[in-house]
């Protein structure tokens, strides 16, 4: 039994307003959350507890010259970055990608595994052994397309999780809302049973390897980010979830990337955000000049 979301019934944010047209108001209080530390200091650069993560996810595309001429841009944009960098890059790739990154600081991550063995009949399956001996450092978990289109439950997402853990790679576990579920109410509800769900049996030790991407699904490859407030909100509410289910200084240390949309124009004033700790990027991520663009985003 996941327990509801409660709190005030209006959003003190004026950003609701004018965001109405698109994406109706949330139904809380920002001001009724406990703050996370740089939200009480005011700013992200104010507070430099935790390290920020940029990652690019490639999804189904490229091919093998595209996808190797890609992750040696990656390494040489890295070299001058504020932050940690990564590309999950397509199965078939990743030994070659792995080779492309060498000696750059670029960590290499898979989009997707397979949970409950580490090897045997699962034709078509990879295994968590197998990402780990070709040097994976990230493996995603619950991304919203695995969630829609290959229908990955909030328990296989668990599983995979928990997988990928045991493994000694680090989870990045996406979670986000639908545009319905924004548009009623929904959002904190839906990342609560995400979170809940989602982080089942993950101790506090085992948070260390956790990365969390909030990827609202109505700004995935719609053109539609949210804008810095609207995510910093929600970022806000999901660092507090993990001040009430774990502790203050793991809510203070877990990475919350962005998702949806981010792109060298809106990259900026999204990682001023002080609960924004990083973005995971899909279709700008796919060009050199767009991906080195984010991953050197000017600190505000
Ligand atoms: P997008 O994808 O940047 O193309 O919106 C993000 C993601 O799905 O991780």
């Amino acid at each position: 039994e996941i327990p509801r979301v409660t709190g005030v019934q209006t959003c003190a944010l004026p950003i609701c307003k004018m965001l109405s047209a698109v994406i109706a108001p949330l139904s809380w209080n920002a001001a009724a959350l406990p703050a996370s530390a740089s939200a009480r200091a005011g700013s992200r650069a104010a507070v430099d507890m935790r390290e920020m993560l940029i990652a690019g996810n490639w999804k189904m595309n490229t091919l093998l010259p595209e996808a190797v001429s890609l992750a040696k841009e990656v390494a040489e944009a890295a070299k001058n970055s504020p932050c940690d960098v990564a590309v999950c890059a397509p199965l078939p790739y990743l030994t070659a990608v792995k080779d492309a990154l060498k000696g750059s600081k670029v960590g290499l991550g898979a989009q997707d595994c397979y949970a409950d063995a580490d090897a045997g009949a699962f034709t078509g399956a990879t295994s968590t052994a197998m990402l780990e001996s070709v040097g994976c450092d990230y493996v995603l978990s619950g991304h919203s397309e695995r969630r829609a289109i290959f229908g990955d439950s909030d328990e296989m997402v668990n599983a995979k999780t928990l997988k990928i853990l045991k493994q000694g790679i680090k989870c990045i576990l996406c979670i986000g809302e639908l545009k319905e579920e924004r548009e009623s109410g929904e959002t904190f509800n839906v990342l609560n049973t995400q979170l809940t769900k989602g982080l089942k049996g993950v101790d506090d030790k085992m948070m260390k390897e956790i990365v969390i991407a909030y990827e609202p699904v109505w700004a995935i490859g719609t053109g539609l980010t949210a804008t810095p407030e609207v995510a910093q909100e929600t970022h806000a509410y999901v660092r507090s979830w993990f001040t009430e289910n774990y502790s203050d200084a793991i809510a203070d240390n877990v990475i919350i990337q962005y998702g949806g949309s981010v792109n060298a124009e809106n990259v900026d004033e999204l990682m001023a955000c002080p609960d924004i700790d990083g973005a995971l990027v899909g279709g700008a991520s796919l060009k050199g000049e767009s991906f080195s663009a984010i991953c050197n985003f000017k600190k505000k």
